[in-house]
């Protein structure tokens, strides 16, 4: 039995797809029952547990083959990433006690980085479950091309997309969460001795600007990227509610700057499949 927590978000619901699909036997793993029939109506084993819960989660991850660990996305940590740290406590703990066969967390790019941003989160999660000694996968994508979920709005109303990812024509490394879905369910069913780490991008990385005339040959319409000057982004996150923008600042400084960036580089990434006009086509469609 594979338990998955997240199922009810993007990637985790792209691996138990997968899953379903090879015909193994799936248990959905969400934090409010009700949000999950649709996934016991698929054939679904269904429990509650929320990720800083680790009695829960220690039962919702016994007896299973292999477990999918997703935690969720915190845009405003604590300066200190205390959330992440009870978090990396916590899923430490209960799968100390739980002793699955096999674990795949889903991590990042650039989770290997020195300096301090945003993705320091799975950094210290990372650390904290390398100290078990079960088989682990941390599977490490980068830039969900999904994020531009965001702009759809702004690309078909104003023609216009704000940019933080700069310069414009810079290409990064973007991929599809079904990729990441799909690489996922893969690793679950592979075995391995100790930890491993699969770093993962699209078939090409992309630029904002393509972005752009993406949606511009989608939408049948003009569209431009327009990048946001470096020195307003404090105040802006600010005026859009966030305690402490610095972590994020510093994700987007080091996407620019080069230093988030697969430890095994460009050349020792695997590539995904899946393109961005098909996820831009999606996100227009489900609008
Ligand atoms: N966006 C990127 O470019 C990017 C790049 C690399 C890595 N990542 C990582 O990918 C992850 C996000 O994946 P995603 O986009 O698939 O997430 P998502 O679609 O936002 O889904 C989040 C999932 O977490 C669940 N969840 C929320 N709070 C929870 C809690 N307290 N306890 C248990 N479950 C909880 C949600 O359940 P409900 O339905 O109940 O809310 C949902 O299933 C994050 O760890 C992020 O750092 C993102």
């Amino acid at each position: 039995m594979f338990a998955i927590t997240g199922i009810t978000g993007k990637v985790g619901g792209e691996v138990a797809r997968n899953l379903l699909a090879a015909n193994q036997p799936v248990r959905a793993v969400v934090r409010e029952l009700r949000k999950g029939e649709a996934w016991a109506q698929l054939g679904c084993d269904l429990v509650r547990a929320d990720i800083n819960d680790a009695g829960a989660l220690t039962s919702a991850f016994k007896g299973a083959e292999s477990v999918f660990v997703l935690v969720p996305p915190n845009f405003d940590p604590s300066p200190d990433f205390q959330e992440a740290r009870a978090t990396a406590a916590t899923l430490r703990s209960a799968l100390a006690a739980a002793r699955p066969g096999r674990v795949v967390y889903l991590s990042t790019i650039g989770a290997q980085a020195t300096q301090s941003n945003l993705l320091t989160q799975h950094t210290i999660i990372e650390q904290a479950l390398g100290e078990l000694s079960m088989p682990i996968g941390f599977l490490r994508p980068g830039w969900f091309m999904e994020n531009c979920s965001w702009d759809v709005a702004s690309a078909t109303n104003d023609g216009v997309i704000l940019s933080f990812l700069q310069p414009i024509d810079k290409p990064v490394p973007m991929v599809a969460t079904a990729d990441i879905g799909r690489v996922a369910a893969e690793l679950l069913q592979e075995t391995w001795k100790g930890h491993r780490v699969v770093e993962l991008e699209g078939p090409h990385r992309v630029t904002p600007n393509e972005i752009a005339t993406t949606f511009a040959d989608l939408l049948g319409r003009p569209v431009r990227m327009e990048p946001v000057p470096r020195e307003t982004w404090e105040s802006l996150f600010k005026s859009q509610g966030m305690k402490n923008p610095t972590p994020r600042i510093k994700m987007l400084d080091g996407f620019n700057e080069g230093w988030i960036e697969f430890e095994s580089a460009e050349s020792g990434s695997r590539k995904g499949r899946v393109a961005l006009e098909a996820v831009l086509r999606t996100l227009i469609e489900s609008r």
